[in-house]
């Protein structure tokens, strides 16, 4: 499968079943920084052990650092090169090795291990990122404890922070000086982290539940000091929910977090000193919109739950990824959703997972929870990790429930503090204390592919009876052609379509067969079927319920999710027989969005949420074959219809939520997105009004939110005029402004209109375009491939586009090139014509000179 045609090492496979204990550990390790940019000299000592009975070498990983120097217990010794580093015979059972190195951190553009960001120098070691700093056993079942020394020049680099507790500082000749930290919990490589540079700080101290006072300090460049207000509340608020919820309690003295401008992913949960992407941390009501905030707080929230799950129980090999993943993602959404409307977190956390997990999951880079194999790690931080291990937990909080969840998680924790677990262990765990027999289960981490689920419900008006007839079937992935069912938590509930009652309390059914049958009593009327209700389970479910069944619930069904998820349904027939008939009856669609928005008792952002029409890539995923111009075409049809027969509807929603002034809160930000929603239909309906009101909502707006609601509308439908203005305007307003500047890319790389391609292409050429800010590059690049009309152009040209970029990036990032490979693996879901032209593009990836590992795996994968 993976064999190169080109590559000049065919990358090897690491497999799960391949592990062994380490054969070395190492209990200490002293680390000493002579930092400068260009040259920086990393002296490291290391306390090694032999584990176990053996008489192999120790190998210490080392990538892209410069030896200068190796000792054992004070004598040079003679060392080997192997293929990942070096490896050392040592006769005792203990030794201290010396080493030391040189790296370049102006020069590492790949930003992992150690580099230079905005005149900061910081790190990354998750996940093998460590042994581009120093030669060590990087691998994250070896638990060390770190004592760091750092000196730098004092002027350039006043501030100078690593993990743990600080234990000393103080001046050195020639304006250089030092800070000394001490991390008392053992922990694996991939969590070590440095940062040095001209930093301030907002402060604020914390009290545990224990009574310990923890000093927390977000660290980021003078000028956007103002910005980090939300982000501090967000680990107050984290901090707390933690010890409420889960019962853990901060460990160290200290929590800092920095913020920096290149970032490979959203951030870095390195112990006592989190690193994050300034997207993630900075937030105003000029800069950032309400998604922007509630993603600070998020992911506020998930590194700082990271130290319990993470750090305090690591992962034995990064196989078991998902075990702090998902686990965590979970944590971040529970979070999430107490701090606001926990019905649309849940919304929004689906909507999210069908985006992304379930196309990765039907594609040709699908992979279970738990992986067998790999050839790149960094290519392993997926949605399925992530977002469908998430699921996974949730199910299993489901199916216990709370008390014995919580029960789970504590044993959990009691267990395996201060080792490195598995996905087995916290199986375990969750079985020993919620009693509950898990075997089957385990299937949702070793089988890829989202299992489908058939739902029949047949009432015979004569008994009064009704017959739930269910089976599931999980698809064929790469690798796995037998599959075996699996255990899926439905939540399912009958309402009577007469009465518009309930007919039956909700109940839990765990489907484990292929096939069952659920037998419902006394029916006395034509029931109507409300199933997956919450998303109990991260399954497509397929009924035969008609539009009537659907409108009903979206109008009835008490549970929330449910209630849009039928809305969604309902559109998705609706759209889905247009794309295939040419034409289909907005009826049903028009009259249950009318009906939603005249609901008063519904909350404004979950009106905003259920009349949202499902993506055009969502409806391409229920095509065989995508055809991105009908799908185009189908959805403008029925928006243009929305929005002209429910005129004025949109008109009062969009009266009705104006707000005087700027306010974060869960009915504030309900009010302008049902604001922007109604605009967009507005905007849709053709009215010639709805560029000036785009605009004027534009001009006046005290929010980003509202602002780049306006803006999105003018750049997909505005008039030539307005939109030039418009952008204009807002490229100068925010001018050195990074992360907006992102927006203003992505805003332009998103358009529907006609000319986006020649539009991204000129843009790519936009002085304030570059590749080597991850952020920059996926706000084109990656914004523009999930663009589903505009990268699928026929002639191809948005094939080729990205696959400029993605050889140009290769030669800079390649863990975030290989990122934005997916898009062009989904040819199997296009025509013959589009298929061979995205193929011929991974082939000429495949054979770029040079290839990174990162993305050889992707292409490679993606073509087979
Ligand atoms: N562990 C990080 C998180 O989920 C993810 C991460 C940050 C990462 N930077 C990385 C993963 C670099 C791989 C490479 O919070
Ligand atoms: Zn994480």
């Amino acid at each position: 499968m993976l064999d190169a045609l080109n590559a000049t090492v065919t990358p090897k496979a690491v497999r799960r079943s391949d592990y062994r204990a380490p054969d070395w550990l190492v209990p200490d390790i002293a680390l000493d920084f002579d930092l400068d940019p260009a040259a920086t000299r990393v002296r490291a000592v290391l306390s090694v052990t032999r584990n176990g009975a053996h008489d192999r070498p120790i190998e210490l990983d080392g990538d892209g650092i410069e030896p200068v120097s190796v000792m054992v217990d004070g004598e040079a010794v003679h060392w080997t090169r192997t293929e990942r580093g070096i490896a050392l015979t040592l006769p005792g059972e203990a030794h201290r090795i010396e080493t030391e190195v040189l790296v370049h951190p102006d020069r590492n553009t790949q930003l992992m291990g150690l580099y230079a960001s905005g005149g900061l120098l910081c790190t990354q070691c998750e996940a093998e990122g460590f042994r581009r700093i120093t030669f060590f056993p990087d691998r994250p079942d070896v638990l060390t404890r770190y004592f760091v020394r750092l000196s730098a020049d004092k002027a350039r680099y006043p501030v100078l922070l690593a993990n743990g507790d600080p234990v000393a500082a103080g001046d050195l000749p020639d304006g250089r000086h030092f800070a000394e930290w001490r991390d008392p919990f053992p922990k694996p490589s991939y969590l070590f982290a440095l940062v040095a540079g001209d930093l301030v700080a907002n402060r604020a101290t914390f009290t545990t539940r224990s009574g310990r006072d923890v000093e927390l300090a977000i660290w980021v460049r003078a000028p956007d000091l103002a910005k980090t207000d939300h982000a501090l509340g967000a680990l107050q608020t984290s901090m707390r929910w933690d010890e409420q919820v889960y019962g853990r309690e901060y460990d160290l003295d200290v929590f800092n977090i920095v913020a920096v401008d290149d970032f490979n992913f959203g951030a870095m949960e390195n112990k006592g000193l989190n690193i994050f992407n300034s997207r993630y941390i900075l937030a105003d009501p000029d800069t950032a919109t309400d998604y922007d905030y509630d993603a600070v707080a998020a992911v506020v929230a998930h590194e700082y739950f990271h130290n319990w799950s993470g750090n305090r129980v690591t992962c034995r090999d990064w196989f078991q990824l998902s075990l702090k993943e998902g686990f965590t993602v979970y944590r971040d959404q529970s979070f999430s959703a107490d701090q606001g409307s926990a019905a649309v977190k849940r919304i929004e956390d689906v909507r999210s997972l069908r985006a992304a997990q379930f196309p990765e999951d039907s594609g040709p880079l699908a992979h279970p929870v738990r992986p067998d194999e790999y050839l790149e790690i960094s290519n392993f931080y997926t949605a399925t990790i992530y977002n469908k291990g998430a699921e996974v937990i949730r199910m299993m909080a489901t199916m216990l429930g709370a008390q014995k969840f919580r029960a789970g998680s504590d044993l959990y924790f009691d267990r395996h503090d201060g080792s490195a677990a598995t996905v087995e262990d916290f199986v375990r765990a969750m079985e020993d204390a919620g009693e509950i027999d898990l075997a089957q289960f385990r299937l949702w981490y070793s089988q890829a592919g989202t299992p489908r689920v058939s739902a029949r419900l047949i009432h015979e008006s004569g008994s009064g009876r009704a017959v739930l007839k269910l089976r599931q079937s999980v698809p064929v992935t790469p690798g796995q052609l037998e599959k075996q069912p699996m255990v899926l938590p439905l939540k399912l509930r009958l309402f009577g379509l007469e009465s518009q009652k309930p007919l039956t309390d909700e109940q839990l059914v765990l489907l484990r067969d292929g096939e069952a049958e659920i037998l419902f009593e006394t029916v006395a009327e034509q029931p109507v079927l409300s199933i997956n209700r919450g998303f109990s389970a991260p399954v497509v479910v397929e009924t035969d319920r008609t539009a009537t069944d659907l409108a009903f619930l979206s109008a009835h069904d008490d549970d929330p999710f449910a209630r849009y998820e039928a809305m969604q349904q309902l559109m998705l027939d609706t759209l889905v027989a247009a794309v295939g008939h040419g034409r289909a009856d907005h009826g049903p669609v028009i009259e249950a969005v009318a009906n939603t928005l005249a609901d008063p008792r519904l909350d404004p952002a979950f009106v905003a949420e259920a009349v949202l029409l499902p993506s055009d890539s969502f409806i391409g995923d229920q095509l065989s074959i995508v055809d991105p111009e009908a799908i185009y075409q189908a959805r403008e049809a029925l928006r243009r219809e929305l929005g002209r027969t429910l005129s004025e509807r949109w008109r009062a929603a969009y009266e009705g939520a104006r707000d005087n002034r700027f306010e974060y809160s869960p009915a504030a930000k309900g009010r302008r997105r049902l604001r922007t929603v109604s605009l967009g239909y507005i905007a849709a309906s053709g009215a010639p009004d709805a560029s000036d009101i785009a605009f004027r909502q534009f001009e006046t707006a005290d929010n980003m939110t509202d602002r780049q609601g306006a803006l999105t509308t003018l750049v997909n439908s505005g008039t030539d005029e307005a939109r030039e203005a418009a952008l204009e305007v807002f490229y100068h307003r925010y001018a050195g402004n990074g992360l907006v500047l992102d927006k203003w890319f992505s805003t332009q790389a998103l358009s529907a209109r006609e000319d986006t391609l020649a539009r991204v292409i000129e843009l790519s050429r936009h002085r304030d375009f570059t590749l080597a800010n991850p952020n920059r590059a996926r706000s084109l690049v990656g914004a523009f491939s999930v663009n589903q009309r505009a990268f699928n152009a026929a002639d191809g040209a948005g094939y080729r586009f990205v696959a400029d970029q993605l050889i140009a990036l290769d030669r800079l990032n390649p863990q975030t090139a290989a990122k934005l490979v997916p898009p062009l693996g989904r040819w199997r879901r296009f025509d013959a014509g589009r298929a061979a032209l995205m193929r011929a593009e991974l082939e000429r990836i495949l054979a770029a000179p040079g290839l990174s590992k990162d993305m050889f795996e992707q292409v490679a994968k993606s073509l087979d």
